[in-house]
């Protein structure tokens, strides 16, 4: 299994944001993580296209788009930069996933579905062969620091399962509350990339954090 770590810049210095980026850069992280909040779908403003065409014209980093706004069909084409590797948009906020999805897809992006911590895995039946990733929600979405919602593991090991049972390529996301102490009971429980906010940007050095998760990346079977 590759696992990737994908520091999210909501904890990040919006001050300073390209020199936050290039510090988890040459941590070795995988990704970048762009929390995007419309002050609708969830109850916090964050990013919008215009930072992140700042930061494409400056790095190289990959982008990990995560969509949390109303109505994601009408902004989606705004977050396709050269540097955009997935979209992600939430269940929740899609009437018509699959066009969602194929739309996402017909820009030449990979296409991520989110799913909140009370959401079932069940919603994502008619939906999963079509998709890149899913981003198992650990927190309810709209701020960073939160903690850890346990009731995750059990969904990513049933998720995990029903990618396997079908022979699907799926990557698994953990979003929210995940730390170096809890990050391998994640991996365990089958998730694949880890989404870091404030267990890497707020640290003094988040470089070394992202070092940290890398290793134990490395020590898993
Ligand atoms: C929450 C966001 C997360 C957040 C994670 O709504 O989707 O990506 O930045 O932050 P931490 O890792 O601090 O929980
Ligand atoms: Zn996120």
């Amino acid at each position: 299994m590759k696992y990737q770590l994908s520091p999210s810049i909501l904890s990040a210095d919006f001050g300073r944001l390209y020199e936050d980026t290039v510090k988890v850069e040459k941590g070795g992280a995988d990704m970048l993580h762009i929390d995007v909040m419309d002050g609708h779908f969830v109850p916090n403003i964050t990013i919008g296209p215009v930072v992140l065409e700042g930061l494409a014209g400056k790095t190289k980093m990959p982008f990990d788009v995560h969509l949390m706004i109303e109505n994601p069909d009408k902004y989606i084409d705004k977050f396709v930069f050269d540097n955009t590797e997935y979209i992600s948009v939430h269940q929740e906020a899609c009437v018509h996933l699959h066009r969602t999805v194929q739309y996402i897809k017909s820009l030449g992006v990979k296409a991520g579905v989110a799913i909140n911590p009370a959401t079932s895995l069940r919603t994502l039946d008619e939906i999963l062969e079509y998709i890149d990733l899913v981003i198992v929600m650990t927190v309810n979405p709209g701020f960073g620091g939160q903690s850890f919602i346990e009731s995750g593991l059990r969904k990513i090991t049933e998720l995990r399962d029903m990618i396997e049972k079908r022979g699907l390529n799926v990557d698994i996301e953990v979003d929210g509350g995940v730390k170096l102490t809890n990050a391998s009971s994640v991996l365990d429980a089958g998730a694949n990339i880890l989404v870091a906010g404030s267990a890497v940007f707020s640290k003094p050095d988040p470089a070394e954090e992202c070092r940290k998760f890398a290793e134990i990346f490395r020590e898993m079977k």
